[in-house]
């Protein structure tokens, strides 16, 4: 789940997130977890309250999420809500490094709720996030 602004990831600010579009960190999330037979489901929106609608709709049919809220880590407060309504596991993303950043950045509403964050390893943050979404996730019969 993506929020505001990274649907033009690829030619937004390349230099700060890096040349890799959303539709390439999707596929390479799918590739991480196609080992466990999972489907990704991918969604990005501007507006807070789709990313909202978007969270009671797929609550039940999903066993996890990776979340990237952009700006919304700031002040998004309903998407915060959203999230504590999530039961899976899910992990925070931020490509860039937000601690290196303006001290805007340095705090997330949604962070103390996440099962874990990563943060400025660029697009292969994502991969790290699907990994991990895996490891808590009940592990594949042997
Ligand atoms: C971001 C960091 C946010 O501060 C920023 O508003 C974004 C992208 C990141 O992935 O590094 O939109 O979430």
């Amino acid at each position: 789940m993506n929020g505001p602004n990274l649907g033009i990831l690829g030619r937004r600010e390349p230099e700060i997130y890096g040349t890799d579009t959303l539709a390439d960190i999707e596929a390479a999330v799918a590739e991480e977890v196609s080992v466990r037979g999972w489907d990704v489901l991918s969604v990005q929106h501007d507006s807070e309250g789709d990313l909202v609608g978007a969270l009671h709709r797929h609550s039940d049919s999903t066993v996890g999420a990776i979340v990237n809220p952009g700006a919304l880590m700031i002040a998004g407060w309903s998407l915060r809500d959203a999230l504590a309504s999530y039961a899976p596991p899910w992990i925070e993303v931020h490509l860039s490094n937000v601690w290196a950043r303006e001290q805007f950045r340095h705090e997330s509403v949604i962070a103390p709720l996440a099962s874990g964050v990563v943060v400025g390893l660029g697009a292969f943050g994502y991969r790290l996030a699907a990994q991990a979404l895996m490891h808590l996730s009940t592990p594949a019969p042997l």
